[in-house]
Protein backbone atom coordinates (compact mmCIF):
# COMPACT_ATOMS: atom_id res chain seq x y z
CA UNK A 1 0.00 0.00 0.00
CA UNK A 2 0.82 3.74 -0.16
CA UNK A 3 -0.12 6.76 2.00
CA UNK A 4 -2.36 8.95 0.44
CA UNK A 5 0.48 11.45 0.09
CA UNK A 6 3.11 8.93 -1.44
CA UNK A 7 0.05 8.21 -3.89
CA UNK A 8 -0.46 11.68 -4.85
CA UNK A 9 3.26 12.26 -5.08
CA UNK A 10 3.85 9.20 -7.73
CA UNK A 11 0.61 9.62 -9.83
CA UNK A 12 -0.03 13.51 -10.30
CA UNK A 13 1.88 14.34 -13.36
CA UNK A 14 0.74 18.07 -13.89
CA UNK A 15 2.69 21.44 -14.56
CA UNK A 16 4.72 21.61 -11.02
CA UNK A 17 4.26 18.47 -9.71
CA UNK A 18 7.32 15.96 -9.02
CA UNK A 19 6.59 13.32 -11.04
CA UNK A 20 5.12 15.78 -13.59
CA UNK A 21 8.83 17.28 -13.53
CA UNK A 22 10.21 13.78 -13.97
CA UNK A 23 8.47 13.01 -16.82
CA UNK A 24 9.45 16.18 -18.49
CA UNK A 25 13.16 14.93 -18.02
CA UNK A 26 12.66 12.53 -21.29
CA UNK A 27 10.95 12.77 -24.58
CA UNK A 28 7.63 11.63 -24.95
CA UNK A 29 5.27 9.72 -27.34
CA UNK A 30 2.93 12.42 -28.18
CA UNK A 31 1.12 12.50 -31.77
CA UNK A 32 1.07 9.16 -34.22
CA UNK A 33 2.02 10.46 -37.11
CA UNK A 34 -1.00 10.45 -39.66
CA UNK A 35 -2.97 12.56 -36.97
CA UNK A 36 -1.57 15.20 -38.57
CA UNK A 37 -1.07 13.84 -41.96
CA UNK A 38 -1.03 16.98 -43.93
CA UNK A 39 0.94 20.14 -44.10
CA UNK A 40 -0.82 22.82 -42.96
CA UNK A 41 -3.79 20.43 -42.60
CA UNK A 42 -6.35 20.90 -39.45
CA UNK A 43 -4.26 21.42 -35.86
CA UNK A 44 -4.94 18.60 -33.29
CA UNK A 45 -6.29 18.76 -29.73
CA UNK A 46 -3.61 17.41 -27.46
CA UNK A 47 -3.27 16.76 -24.27
CA UNK A 48 -0.32 15.71 -22.46
CA UNK A 49 0.71 16.21 -18.70
CA UNK A 50 -2.16 18.19 -17.83
CA UNK A 51 -1.17 20.86 -20.39
CA UNK A 52 -3.54 21.73 -23.67
CA UNK A 53 -1.63 21.94 -26.24
CA UNK A 54 -2.15 22.18 -29.93
CA UNK A 55 -0.21 20.22 -32.90
CA UNK A 56 0.14 20.88 -36.44
CA UNK A 57 1.97 19.93 -39.44
CA UNK A 58 3.64 23.19 -40.92
CA UNK A 59 4.20 23.96 -44.62
CA UNK A 60 7.44 22.10 -44.13
CA UNK A 61 6.51 19.29 -42.84
CA UNK A 62 7.69 19.56 -39.70
CA UNK A 63 4.68 19.55 -36.79
CA UNK A 64 4.84 22.22 -33.91
CA UNK A 65 3.22 21.85 -30.57
CA UNK A 66 1.75 25.45 -28.97
CA UNK A 67 -0.25 25.96 -26.02
CA UNK A 68 -3.84 26.12 -26.73
CA UNK A 69 -4.59 29.48 -25.44
CA UNK A 70 -3.40 32.28 -27.63
CA UNK A 71 -1.03 34.83 -26.21
CA UNK A 72 -3.08 37.78 -26.77
CA UNK A 73 -6.63 36.91 -25.40
CA UNK A 74 -6.50 33.26 -25.11
CA UNK A 75 -8.62 32.08 -28.06
CA UNK A 76 -8.05 28.57 -28.93
CA UNK A 77 -5.64 28.04 -31.66
CA UNK A 78 -7.28 24.70 -32.49
CA UNK A 79 -9.40 27.21 -35.09
CA UNK A 80 -5.81 28.67 -36.27
CA UNK A 81 -5.13 28.93 -39.42
CA UNK A 82 -2.28 26.51 -40.28
CA UNK A 83 0.14 28.42 -43.05
CA UNK A 84 3.00 29.54 -44.26
CA UNK A 85 4.93 27.73 -41.91
CA UNK A 86 2.80 28.77 -38.50
CA UNK A 87 -0.55 28.94 -36.42
CA UNK A 88 -2.33 32.40 -37.37
CA UNK A 89 -5.02 32.92 -34.31
CA UNK A 90 -8.45 33.63 -36.12
CA UNK A 91 -8.99 36.02 -33.60
CA UNK A 92 -7.07 38.92 -34.66
CA UNK A 93 -4.53 37.47 -36.38
CA UNK A 94 -1.44 37.20 -34.50
CA UNK A 95 0.75 34.04 -36.39
CA UNK A 96 3.04 32.01 -34.19
CA UNK A 97 5.68 30.01 -35.69
CA UNK A 98 6.89 26.69 -34.33
CA UNK A 99 9.25 27.68 -32.10
CA UNK A 100 6.69 29.57 -30.11
CA UNK A 101 7.67 33.34 -31.91
CA UNK A 102 4.98 35.71 -32.87
CA UNK A 103 6.31 36.60 -36.59
CA UNK A 104 3.31 38.29 -37.57
CA UNK A 105 0.41 41.02 -35.87
CA UNK A 106 -1.43 42.16 -38.10
CA UNK A 107 -3.85 43.96 -35.91
CA UNK A 108 -0.97 46.38 -34.43
CA UNK A 109 0.33 49.38 -36.35
CA UNK A 110 3.29 48.08 -38.75
CA UNK A 111 6.14 50.47 -36.42
CA UNK A 112 4.95 48.19 -33.28
CA UNK A 113 7.90 45.94 -32.19
CA UNK A 114 5.26 44.20 -29.27
CA UNK A 115 5.53 40.99 -31.40
CA UNK A 116 9.06 40.10 -30.46
CA UNK A 117 7.82 40.69 -26.98
CA UNK A 118 5.17 37.95 -27.03
CA UNK A 119 5.94 34.51 -27.42
CA UNK A 120 4.07 31.56 -26.64
CA UNK A 121 4.89 28.15 -25.18
CA UNK A 122 6.21 25.56 -27.77
CA UNK A 123 7.58 22.32 -27.27
CA UNK A 124 10.27 21.02 -29.55
CA UNK A 125 9.19 17.85 -31.63
CA UNK A 126 10.68 15.08 -33.28
CA UNK A 127 9.45 12.47 -35.80
CA UNK A 128 10.45 8.91 -35.93
CA UNK A 129 8.88 5.60 -37.00
CA UNK A 130 4.98 6.77 -37.35
CA UNK A 131 5.24 8.45 -33.67
CA UNK A 132 6.11 12.40 -32.87
CA UNK A 133 7.99 12.63 -29.97
CA UNK A 134 7.30 16.16 -27.69
CA UNK A 135 10.11 16.77 -25.29
CA UNK A 136 8.52 19.50 -22.15
CA UNK A 137 11.47 19.65 -20.25
CA UNK A 138 13.70 22.62 -19.38
CA UNK A 139 16.71 21.94 -21.46
CA UNK A 140 17.84 23.72 -24.27
CA UNK A 141 19.22 20.91 -26.36
CA UNK A 142 17.12 18.28 -25.53
CA UNK A 143 18.45 14.62 -24.58
CA UNK A 144 18.71 12.43 -27.64
CA UNK A 145 15.53 9.80 -28.69
CA UNK A 146 15.47 6.82 -26.79
CA UNK A 147 16.64 3.66 -28.80
CA UNK A 148 13.61 1.98 -29.29
CA UNK A 149 13.66 -0.88 -30.97
CA UNK A 150 10.73 -1.46 -32.25
CA UNK A 151 10.68 3.06 -33.29
CA UNK A 152 13.73 2.76 -35.17
CA UNK A 153 12.87 0.15 -37.40
CA UNK A 154 11.27 1.09 -41.05
CA UNK A 155 7.76 2.68 -40.26
CA UNK A 156 6.25 0.31 -42.88
CA UNK A 157 7.19 -2.62 -40.66
CA UNK A 158 5.68 -2.00 -37.74
CA UNK A 159 2.79 -1.25 -36.14
CA UNK A 160 1.50 1.73 -34.01
CA UNK A 161 -1.61 1.08 -31.85
CA UNK A 162 -2.97 3.67 -29.86
CA UNK A 163 -5.96 3.36 -26.98
CA UNK A 164 -7.48 5.60 -24.57
CA UNK A 165 -7.55 4.66 -21.01
CA UNK A 166 -9.89 7.01 -19.02
CA UNK A 167 -7.47 6.24 -15.77
CA UNK A 168 -4.60 7.23 -13.99
CA UNK A 169 -1.23 6.15 -16.04
CA UNK A 170 0.38 4.40 -13.24
CA UNK A 171 -3.12 1.68 -12.86
CA UNK A 172 -2.45 0.76 -16.51
CA UNK A 173 1.37 0.64 -16.08
CA UNK A 174 0.46 -1.53 -12.92
CA UNK A 175 -1.21 -4.16 -14.92
CA UNK A 176 2.06 -4.66 -17.50
CA UNK A 177 3.98 -5.09 -14.04
CA UNK A 178 1.87 -8.53 -13.46
CA UNK A 179 2.34 -11.26 -15.35
CA UNK A 180 -0.18 -13.84 -13.20
CA UNK A 181 -3.49 -11.91 -13.76
CA UNK A 182 -2.80 -13.28 -17.42
CA UNK A 183 -3.09 -16.63 -16.53
CA UNK A 184 -6.64 -15.44 -14.77
CA UNK A 185 -8.21 -12.38 -16.43
CA UNK A 186 -7.36 -13.56 -19.88
CA UNK A 187 -6.98 -17.65 -20.17
CA UNK A 188 -8.96 -18.46 -16.81
CA UNK A 189 -10.69 -20.24 -18.94
CA UNK A 190 -8.52 -21.82 -20.81
CA UNK A 191 -8.44 -25.48 -20.22
CA UNK A 192 -5.28 -27.66 -19.90
CA UNK A 193 -6.88 -29.55 -22.57
CA UNK A 194 -7.88 -27.24 -25.11
CA UNK A 195 -3.85 -26.32 -25.01
CA UNK A 196 -0.98 -27.88 -27.01
CA UNK A 197 1.20 -29.99 -24.45
CA UNK A 198 4.52 -28.79 -24.87
CA UNK A 199 3.69 -24.68 -25.70
CA UNK A 200 3.82 -21.75 -23.43
CA UNK A 201 -0.11 -22.05 -23.04
CA UNK A 202 0.44 -25.06 -21.69
CA UNK A 203 2.77 -24.57 -18.85
CA UNK A 204 0.46 -21.69 -17.64
CA UNK A 205 -2.68 -23.30 -17.86
CA UNK A 206 -0.77 -26.29 -15.87
CA UNK A 207 0.61 -23.89 -13.38
CA UNK A 208 -1.24 -20.65 -12.85
CA UNK A 209 0.42 -19.27 -10.00
CA UNK A 210 4.44 -18.74 -11.36
CA UNK A 211 6.97 -18.22 -8.60
CA UNK A 212 8.68 -15.05 -9.51
CA UNK A 213 12.17 -12.99 -9.68
CA UNK A 214 12.35 -9.37 -9.67
CA UNK A 215 15.38 -7.36 -10.11
CA UNK A 216 16.68 -3.61 -10.33
CA UNK A 217 17.55 -2.53 -13.61
CA UNK A 218 19.81 0.47 -15.02
CA UNK A 219 16.63 0.86 -16.74
CA UNK A 220 14.08 0.37 -14.27
CA UNK A 221 13.03 -2.85 -13.24
CA UNK A 222 12.82 -6.41 -14.57
CA UNK A 223 11.27 -9.61 -13.65
CA UNK A 224 11.38 -13.58 -14.58
CA UNK A 225 8.21 -15.73 -14.00
CA UNK A 226 8.82 -19.30 -14.02
CA UNK A 227 6.39 -22.36 -14.07
CA UNK A 228 7.93 -25.36 -14.17
CA UNK A 229 8.07 -26.94 -18.31
CA UNK A 230 9.74 -30.09 -19.17
CA UNK A 231 11.51 -32.48 -16.79
CA UNK A 232 14.56 -30.43 -16.63
CA UNK A 233 13.35 -26.86 -17.67
CA UNK A 234 11.01 -23.92 -16.71
CA UNK A 235 9.10 -21.39 -19.09
CA UNK A 236 10.35 -18.04 -17.88
CA UNK A 237 8.37 -14.98 -18.71
CA UNK A 238 10.51 -12.06 -18.73
CA UNK A 239 9.66 -8.82 -19.07
CA UNK A 240 11.14 -4.75 -18.43
CA UNK A 241 9.61 -1.66 -16.87
CA UNK A 242 11.56 1.22 -18.35
CA UNK A 243 11.96 5.27 -16.84
CA UNK A 244 9.45 6.57 -16.60
CA UNK A 245 6.80 4.67 -17.83
CA UNK A 246 7.38 1.93 -20.44
CA UNK A 247 6.73 -1.54 -20.70
CA UNK A 248 8.35 -4.66 -22.47
CA UNK A 249 5.82 -7.44 -21.95
CA UNK A 250 6.71 -11.28 -21.61
CA UNK A 251 4.68 -12.15 -24.41
CA UNK A 252 5.40 -14.07 -27.53
CA UNK A 253 8.93 -15.71 -27.93
CA UNK A 254 12.13 -13.58 -26.17
CA UNK A 255 14.23 -12.75 -29.31
CA UNK A 256 12.15 -13.00 -31.55
CA UNK A 257 9.33 -10.19 -30.97
CA UNK A 258 9.78 -6.17 -31.02
CA UNK A 259 7.84 -4.36 -28.91
CA UNK A 260 6.81 -1.90 -26.19
CA UNK A 261 4.22 -0.31 -24.63
CA UNK A 262 4.24 3.35 -22.61
CA UNK A 263 1.52 4.65 -20.77
CA UNK A 264 1.71 8.24 -21.88
CA UNK A 265 0.16 10.51 -19.14
CA UNK A 266 -2.98 13.13 -20.95
CA UNK A 267 -3.36 14.26 -17.42
CA UNK A 268 -3.64 12.86 -13.94
CA UNK A 269 -6.89 10.50 -15.04
CA UNK A 270 -6.55 10.09 -18.68
CA UNK A 271 -3.73 8.20 -20.04
CA UNK A 272 -3.05 7.34 -23.90
CA UNK A 273 -1.34 3.55 -24.30
CA UNK A 274 0.70 3.08 -26.65
CA UNK A 275 1.47 -0.34 -28.06
CA UNK A 276 4.57 -0.05 -31.05
CA UNK A 277 5.16 -3.60 -32.73
CA UNK A 278 7.05 -5.01 -35.71
CA UNK A 279 4.33 -6.30 -37.75
CA UNK A 280 3.01 -9.76 -37.65
CA UNK A 281 5.51 -12.28 -36.73
CA UNK A 282 4.63 -15.49 -38.64
CA UNK A 283 3.73 -18.10 -36.04
CA UNK A 284 5.33 -21.22 -38.72
CA UNK A 285 8.99 -19.11 -37.76
CA UNK A 286 8.28 -19.64 -34.25
CA UNK A 287 9.48 -22.56 -32.01
CA UNK A 288 6.98 -24.89 -31.53
CA UNK A 289 6.24 -23.66 -27.66
CA UNK A 290 5.71 -20.55 -28.41
CA UNK A 291 3.03 -21.36 -30.98
CA UNK A 292 -0.43 -21.18 -29.61
CA UNK A 293 -2.24 -18.07 -29.07
CA UNK A 294 0.54 -16.48 -27.13
CA UNK A 295 3.01 -16.78 -30.38
CA UNK A 296 0.35 -15.26 -33.02
CA UNK A 297 0.79 -11.60 -31.15
CA UNK A 298 1.36 -8.99 -32.30
CA UNK A 299 -1.18 -8.23 -34.57
CA UNK A 300 -2.05 -4.82 -35.73
CA UNK A 301 -5.63 -3.88 -33.96
CA UNK A 302 -9.05 -3.32 -36.51
CA UNK A 303 -9.88 -0.33 -36.88
CA UNK A 304 -13.88 -1.70 -36.50
CA UNK A 305 -12.87 -1.46 -32.62
CA UNK A 306 -12.80 2.12 -32.57
CA UNK A 307 -15.31 4.86 -32.88
CA UNK A 308 -14.36 7.32 -34.73
CA UNK A 309 -11.96 10.07 -33.47
CA UNK A 310 -13.49 12.98 -32.46
CA UNK A 311 -11.76 16.52 -32.03
CA UNK A 312 -12.81 16.65 -28.26
CA UNK A 313 -9.66 17.06 -25.94
CA UNK A 314 -10.35 13.14 -25.25
CA UNK A 315 -11.68 12.34 -28.83
CA UNK A 316 -8.81 10.61 -30.06
CA UNK A 317 -8.24 5.86 -29.89
CA UNK A 318 -11.46 5.43 -28.05
CA UNK A 319 -12.98 1.39 -28.55
CA UNK A 320 -16.30 0.97 -28.77
CA UNK A 321 -16.11 -1.05 -25.47
CA UNK A 322 -16.13 1.18 -22.63
CA UNK A 323 -16.91 1.67 -18.99
CA UNK A 324 -20.52 3.30 -20.06
CA UNK A 325 -20.98 -0.50 -21.66
CA UNK A 326 -19.70 -2.66 -19.33
CA UNK A 327 -16.97 -3.55 -21.89
CA UNK A 328 -19.64 -5.03 -23.46
CA UNK A 329 -19.62 -7.98 -21.12
CA UNK A 330 -21.64 -11.39 -21.90
CA UNK A 331 -22.33 -12.78 -18.61
CA UNK A 332 -23.90 -16.25 -20.16
CA UNK A 333 -20.02 -16.65 -22.10
CA UNK A 334 -18.59 -15.83 -18.63
CA UNK A 335 -21.13 -18.45 -16.70
CA UNK A 336 -20.17 -21.23 -19.20
CA UNK A 337 -16.60 -20.58 -19.01
CA UNK A 338 -16.13 -19.66 -22.45
CA UNK A 339 -14.38 -16.58 -21.31
CA UNK A 340 -13.31 -16.19 -17.65
CA UNK A 341 -14.69 -12.60 -17.85
CA UNK A 342 -17.16 -12.34 -20.59
CA UNK A 343 -15.40 -9.47 -22.33
CA UNK A 344 -14.22 -9.52 -25.76
CA UNK A 345 -10.57 -8.66 -26.27
CA UNK A 346 -7.97 -9.03 -24.05
CA UNK A 347 -6.73 -5.38 -23.79
CA UNK A 348 -10.42 -4.63 -23.23
CA UNK A 349 -10.13 -7.03 -20.24
CA UNK A 350 -7.00 -5.02 -18.98
CA UNK A 351 -9.31 -1.54 -19.36
CA UNK A 352 -12.38 -3.11 -17.38
CA UNK A 353 -10.28 -3.90 -14.63
CA UNK A 354 -8.14 -1.03 -14.50
CA UNK A 355 -10.53 1.46 -15.45
CA UNK A 356 -12.98 0.53 -12.74
CA UNK A 357 -10.44 1.03 -9.62
CA UNK A 358 -11.68 4.65 -10.62
CA UNK A 359 -9.61 7.82 -12.12
CA UNK A 360 -7.13 7.22 -9.33
CA UNK A 361 -7.45 4.54 -7.30
CA UNK A 362 -6.55 5.21 -3.35
CA UNK A 363 -3.81 2.56 -2.57
CA UNK A 364 -4.02 3.02 0.99
CA UNK A 365 -6.94 0.42 0.80
CA UNK A 366 -4.87 -2.16 -1.23
CA UNK A 367 -3.82 -5.64 0.00
CA UNK A 368 -0.38 -6.49 -2.14
CA UNK A 369 0.74 -10.10 -2.31
CA UNK A 370 3.75 -12.23 -3.27
CA UNK A 371 3.11 -11.59 -6.79
CA UNK A 372 2.76 -7.65 -6.89
CA UNK A 373 6.79 -7.89 -6.13
CA UNK A 374 7.16 -5.85 -9.24
CA UNK A 375 4.86 -3.45 -8.33
CA UNK A 376 6.06 -2.83 -5.12
CA UNK A 377 9.53 -1.88 -6.48
CA UNK A 378 8.82 -0.05 -9.50
CA UNK A 379 6.69 2.28 -7.93
CA UNK A 380 9.48 2.87 -4.87
CA UNK A 381 11.87 3.44 -7.91
CA UNK A 382 9.60 5.94 -9.17
CA UNK A 383 9.19 7.95 -6.08
CA UNK A 384 13.21 7.75 -5.35
CA UNK A 385 14.00 8.93 -8.73
CA UNK A 386 11.13 11.96 -8.51
CA UNK A 387 13.04 12.97 -5.33
CA UNK A 388 16.49 12.66 -6.21
CA UNK A 389 15.52 14.94 -9.07
CA UNK A 390 13.51 17.69 -6.96
CA UNK A 391 15.60 17.28 -4.15
CA UNK A 392 19.09 17.35 -5.61
CA UNK A 393 18.99 17.64 -9.32
CA UNK A 394 19.42 13.83 -10.67
CA UNK A 395 18.63 13.04 -14.24
CA UNK A 396 16.68 10.07 -13.80
CA UNK A 397 17.34 6.93 -15.55
CA UNK A 398 17.82 6.93 -19.21
CA UNK A 399 17.73 10.65 -19.87
CA UNK A 400 21.38 10.53 -21.35
CA UNK A 401 21.41 6.93 -22.09
CA UNK A 402 19.25 6.05 -24.98
CA UNK A 403 21.10 2.72 -25.41
CA UNK A 404 19.73 1.36 -22.38
CA UNK A 405 15.91 1.40 -24.05
CA UNK A 406 17.55 -1.54 -26.56
CA UNK A 407 16.32 -4.36 -24.99
CA UNK A 408 14.04 -7.35 -25.47
CA UNK A 409 11.07 -9.14 -23.47
CA UNK A 410 9.45 -12.08 -24.13
CA UNK A 411 8.98 -15.96 -22.46
CA UNK A 412 12.06 -18.79 -23.31
CA UNK A 413 12.57 -22.37 -21.52
CA UNK A 414 15.53 -22.54 -19.61
CA UNK A 415 17.14 -25.17 -18.00
CA UNK A 416 16.56 -25.41 -14.02
CA UNK A 417 19.87 -24.90 -12.44
CA UNK A 418 20.65 -21.96 -14.97
CA UNK A 419 20.36 -18.28 -13.79
CA UNK A 420 17.60 -16.38 -15.56
CA UNK A 421 19.64 -13.34 -16.30
CA UNK A 422 22.93 -14.13 -16.90
CA UNK A 423 21.33 -17.09 -19.18
CA UNK A 424 19.27 -14.55 -21.33
CA UNK A 425 21.66 -11.91 -21.78
CA UNK A 426 22.15 -12.56 -25.49
CA UNK A 427 18.29 -12.60 -26.25
CA UNK A 428 17.81 -9.52 -24.29
CA UNK A 429 20.35 -7.23 -25.90
CA UNK A 430 19.92 -8.93 -29.33
CA UNK A 431 19.34 -5.96 -32.05
CA UNK A 432 17.69 -6.00 -35.25
CA UNK A 433 20.83 -5.86 -37.25
CA UNK A 434 19.41 -3.48 -39.63
CA UNK A 435 18.72 -0.71 -37.33
CA UNK A 436 20.69 2.61 -37.40
CA UNK A 437 20.72 5.07 -34.72
S1 LIG B 1 -6.78 36.16 -29.21
FE1 LIG B 1 -5.44 35.40 -30.71
S2 LIG B 1 -4.98 37.11 -31.92
FE2 LIG B 1 -6.30 37.88 -30.41
FE1 LIG C 1 -3.38 -7.97 -19.40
Amino acid sequence: MLSKAENEYLCRVGPGTPMGNLMRQYWLPAIRSDEVAEPDGAPLRVRLLGEDLIGFRASDGRVGLIQNNCPHRGASLFFGRNEEAGLRCVYHGWKFDLDGRCVDMPNEPAESDFKHKVRATAYPTRERGGVIWAYMGPRTEPPPLPDFEANLLPQDDTVVSILHRPCNWMQGWEGEMDTVHQAFLHAGATRLENTRPGTFDYFIARTPAPRFAVIDTPYGTSYGAYRPATDDTYYWRIAHMLFPFYAMIPAGMMGQQTRFAAYVPMDDEHTLHWEITRGLIDPEKLPVEARGSEGRRPSPRAESEYRPNTTDWYGRFNLHQSMANDYFIDREAQRAMRSYTGIPGIRQQDMAVTESMGPIFDRESEHLGTTDALIIRTRRRMIAAARALEQQGVVPPGVDNPELYRQRSGGVLLPRDVNWWDATADRRSEFSATVAR
